[in-house]
């Protein structure tokens, strides 16, 4: 298995335990009412971390595995795959926090932004696979 690829499951196995131990957090009164007391959407912030955490690292980490492989062709470029690691997860820190904590306005648009950045990377490099891959049947 690629580099690549084993730190998108870690990362999407990080994400899962905060977000279920967030989750958790929100279900006993005390923790909750703390939570709530930032002014954010704590609920947000965890559905987020379990959906573009979670559920998505580990759906890119297994499509980047195994779609150049159906292929037979090699991945349009491992180092936009970095940048949409980094790009993605260190966004989604941010994005997270702007939910829970009301008042920093910057941080939603900034994290946000990035996080469907790095999003739009990994439609652009698999997109470039298929291409490649295309160009490759009709030589043949
Ligand atoms: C450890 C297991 C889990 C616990 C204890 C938990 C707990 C909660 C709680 C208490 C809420 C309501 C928050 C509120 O009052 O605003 C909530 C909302 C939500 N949860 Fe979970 N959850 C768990 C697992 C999951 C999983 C596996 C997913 C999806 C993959 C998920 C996605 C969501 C979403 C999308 C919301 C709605 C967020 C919103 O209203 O903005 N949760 N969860
Ligand atoms: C680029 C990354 C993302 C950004 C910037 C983002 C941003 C947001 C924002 C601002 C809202 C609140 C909308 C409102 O004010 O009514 C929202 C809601 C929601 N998002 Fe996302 N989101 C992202 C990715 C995702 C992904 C990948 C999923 C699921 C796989 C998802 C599922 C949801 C759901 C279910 C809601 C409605 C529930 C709620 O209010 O928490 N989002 N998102």
């Amino acid at each position: 298995m690629h580099p690549l690829v084993i730190r998108f499951i870690k990362a999407s196995l990080i994400w899962f335990a905060l977000a279920s131990t967030f989750g958790m957090l929100l279900t006993i009164p005390a923790t909750r009412d703390a939570l709530f007391g930032l002014g954010g959407v704590p609920g947000r912030m965890h559905g987020h971390m379990m959906l573009a955490g979670f559920m998505s690292n580990i759906v890119i980490g297994v499509a980047y595995h195994i779609l150049p492989r159906f292929l037979g062709q090699e991945l349009h470029s491992y180092p936009t795959g970095y940048l949409h690691f980094w790009t993605g997860n260190i966004g989604l820190v941010g994005l997270a926090l702007a939910f829970l904590i009301k008042g920093v306005s910057a941080l939603l648009p900034v994290f946000g932004v990035t996080v469907g950045v790095s999003f739009l990377l990994f439609v652009y490099n698999i997109w470039s696979t298929f291409t490649a891959s295309e160009k490759g049947e009709m030589r043949a």
